[in-house]
């Protein structure tokens, strides 16, 4: 494999470029070495808090192992998912949140962008789909458009309690049954190792079902590397060992204490300063559809994980910043006046592409309308990183914080980079702020609500609570 040769692995580097961060760019607005020096401390801090703690099930770490400890699982992946190509027709993904964010964005990145309406041939593997709602308009369309009995379904939940997942596994179920086909037969479980319903489902099924396991210590926003996206990626042909060799690699270039060598530890730093300052919006701009839904993922896992009400030391932070997804070019035409005038409350991230999947060469014509005319000649490639510099310099001049990340080109390799780089990042901007990165306290309280609502078992004393609250149909209608 080509990402097994050194030189290769070093041309496809992901790298970050912060200049448009600091002072020498953006004048008083923007970072000093002081700042930087003065941050080194906690830095170093926030680095030790991760490396000592690295693998640890108890703290949900286990993630950081992922590009490790997975060859017996990927080889057994890669036979499952040969023999799903060979038999089904449709994959879907049944799951919420970490369990669908992940292999949507790869399947996105690394997948032709208009795949399912591709001919069979071209496509070389199932239609793909990740249900990750219970809207029932969406889940009647997907029911338009597939023939559940040739479907594969991948139900991913670790708990198996998740409302949202739990119902579209009923729903399909039940249909399945009724077409007289027996559901392991169609089914994978992605789930808890012992607990959880999923398990428990199993076992009523003789233990049937294929099953595997999304680890002890791998919380879902933190999944994509372990069975939960491995499975659906295989699947679709995605180079999965790529995918995790990326994600090591990155992992080698961030084993350094040092601001000035770990691109996940500066980051998380010129993070922390700007949160400092009140600095509380965080854009991540990708210039390629391909990267589109690389935000959402994202934000998930930035939201989640640092939107935290108290510190390890039992004081209110109310910390975070929010994300916030845009893509280039096409929001410059929407949001980005609002990023170069609006307030200065944001940081802005920005993924640049060196190698596009293709050219698209722009036809010569139209000479004579000089705003048309100069166009031709050049490439949609060209044109598109023209606009991603263009759109950077002009935040830096309008004083505003912005920084870079460059990918070589979109690869399984890259993609992992980018992914364990994200992941480590929001490590250390946890461990700055000295909170539980892991933990998502405000999401379960939606979830009891959600079970108080639906009259679920155990949860009357939070209905007759929701039921003496103010009400949302009280004086305030218009
Ligand atoms: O990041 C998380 O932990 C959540 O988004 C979960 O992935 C999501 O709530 C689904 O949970 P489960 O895997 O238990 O169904």
């Amino acid at each position: 494999m080509a990402y097994k040769t050194k030189e290769w692995r070093n041309g496809m580097r992901v790298t970050v470029d912060f200049n448009y961060m600091m002072n020498k760019s953006l004048g008083e607005r923007g970072i000093t070495d002081e700042e930087l020096r003065a941050i080194k401390g906690k830095a170093e801090q926030a680095y030790a808090y991760v490396k000592e703690n690295r693998g640890k099930d108890e703290l949900y770490m286990g993630w950081t192992e992922l590009p490790y400890n997975q060859d017996e699982i990927v080889n057994d992946i890669l036979a499952t998912a040969k023999q799903i190509r060979k038999k089904f027709k449709y994959f879907v993904v049944l799951g919420i949140g970490g369990s669908a964010l992940g292999p949507s964005m790869v399947f996105n990145a690394l997948k032709h962008l208009h795949y399912n309406e591709l001919p069979p041939k071209k496509r070389g593997g199932p239609k793909f789909y990740v249900e990750d709602n219970v809207d029932p308009v969406r889940m009647q369309a997907l029911l338009d458009v597939i023939v559940p009995e040739e479907t594969c379904f991948n139900v991913i939940s670790k708990s198996g309690a998740t409302s949202e997942t739990m119902t579209q596994f009923l729903i399909i179920a039940d249909i399945l049954e009724k077409a007289g086909v027996s559901l392991p037969d169609n089914m994978i479980f992605t789930t808890d190792a012992c607990r959880g319903n999923l398990i428990k489902i199993d076992e009523k099924y003789g233990g049937k079902f294929k099953k595997y396991v999304l680890p002890d210590g791998v919380g879902g926003r933190f999944s994509e590397l372990c069975p939960v996206g491995l499975l659906p990626a295989a699947v679709l042909g995605i180079d999965i060992k790529g995918l995790l060799a990326g994600a090591a690699y990155m992992d080698s270039l961030c084993n350094k204490p040092s601001i000035a060598k770990n691109p996940a530890l500066a980051l998380a730093s010129l993070h922390y300063i700007t949160m400092q300052q009140g600095k509380n919006i965080h854009v991540l701009m990708p210039y390629s559809d391909n990267l589109k839904l690389i935000a959402d993922w994202y934000c998930q896992l930035w939201a989640e994980s640092l939107g935290k009400a108290v510190d390890y030391a039992g004081n209110t932070v109310n910390a975070g910043t929010t994300p916030v997804k845009s893509l280039g070019v096409t929001d410059q035409h929407s949001q980005v006046q609002l990023y170069i005038e609006g307030p200065y409350d944001k940081v802005i991230t920005f993924i640049s592409v060196e190698k596009y999947g293709c050219e698209m060469p722009i036809a010569h014509g139209c000479e004579d309308i000089p705003d048309v005319g100069f166009l031709g000649g050049h490439t949609m490639q060209e044109l598109i990183q023209a606009e991603n510099k263009a759109t950077a310099y002009a935040l830096m001049r309008a004083g505003r914080m912005n920084y870079t990340i460059n990918m070589p080109e979109i690869n399984a390799f890259t993609l992992g980079q980018l992914m364990f780089m994200l992941e480590l990042q929001t490590a250390y901007a946890g461990a700055l702020l000295n909170i539980d990165t892991f933990n998502q306290p405000g999401v379960e309280n939606g979830k009891k609500a959600t079970f108080a609502l639906l009259g679920k078992k155990g949860y009357e004393g939070q209905k007759k609570e929701m039921d003496e609250a103010p009400a949302l149909d009280g004086k305030y209608i218009v």
